[in-house]
C-alpha cells in the first residue's frame, strides 16, 4: 500500500513535520510513505484552470496515485494553514476533476497549545469532505506540542508515541478497507 502525507506547514522548524517522521517510524512495514509536497506551488487562481502548471499536475496525479492520504495539519487561526488551503484549491479543480473525491484520507496535526489542532482538523475535515474525500471519523489525534514534547526533528515523549502510535495504524487500516 502507499500512502501520501500533506504536510501544512512551510516552516523549517516544523513540528508537524517532526510528527510526520513520528508516524512514518510508527506505521506497519510494509506500508510506503511518501511525502507530496506543497511548498513550490504558486497561489492557485481559477485562470489557472485552462493550463494547469506542471507542479499541480504533478499534486494531483500523486494524490490521485496513492491509496490514501494523510493530513498533518498545524492551526493558524483557528483554521487549517494558508499552504494547505492553497493545496486542496489545486487538488480541487478545474472543476469536476476533484483529485480526492473518493479517496480515503485521515487528519492529524500539532500545535504547542493544549486543543492541539482541534478546531483546524475540524475546518480540514469539512473542506475534505466537500471535495468528496471518505474522511476517517475515528480515532481523532489532537497532539499538544507540549504536551507530548515534540521536536522539528522528530522527537516525542513515550506517551505521545503512543497516542500517534495507535492512531497511525488505525489510519493505515482505514485507508486499507476503503482504497
Ligand atoms: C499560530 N498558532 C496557533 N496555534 C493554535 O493552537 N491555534 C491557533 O489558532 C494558532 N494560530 C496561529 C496563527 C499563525 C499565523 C501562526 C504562525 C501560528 C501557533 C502554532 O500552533 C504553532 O506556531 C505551531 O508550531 C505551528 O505548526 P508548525 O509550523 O510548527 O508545524
Amino acid at each position: 500500500m502507499k500512502i501520501g502525507y500533506i504536510i501544512g506547514s512551510l516552516s523549517e522548524q516544523s513540528l508537524n513535520r517532526g510528527l510526520s517522521k513520528v508516524l512514518v517510524e510508527e506505521a506497519p512495514e510494509d506500508v510506503e510513505f511518501f511525502e507530496i509536497p506543497i511548498k513550490d506551488l504558486p497561489l492557485y487562481n481559477r485562470d489557472f484552470d485552462a493550463n494547469y502548471p506542471q507542479i499541480a499536475l504533478d499534486l494531483k496525479a500523486e494524490i490521485e496515485g496513492a491509496d490514501g492520504i494523510i493530513f498533518v495539519t498545524p492551526e493558524h487561526n483557528r483554521t487549517f494553514s494558508a499552504s494547505l488551503h492553497n493545496a486542496l484549491e489545486w487538488a480541487s479543480r478545474p472543476y469536476g476533476q476533484l483529485s480526492l473525491a473518493g479517496k480515503p484520507v485521515a487528519t492529524i496535526g500539532v500545535s504547542p497549545s493544549g486543543i492541539g489542532t482541534a478546531v483546524a482538523q475540524r475546518q480540514l475535515r469539512s473542506s475534505l469532505l466537500f471535495t468528496g474525500a471518505l474522511v476517517m471519523g475515528q480515532p481523532e489525534a489532537y497532539i499538544s506540542g507540549i504536551q507530548a514534547e515534540i521536536t522539528p526533528d522528530g522527537g516525542i515523549n513515550d506517551g505521545g508515541r503512543e497516542v500517534v502510535s495507535q492512531w497511525v495504524n488505525a489510519a493505515v487500516k482505514f485507508i486499507e478497507a476503503h482504497k
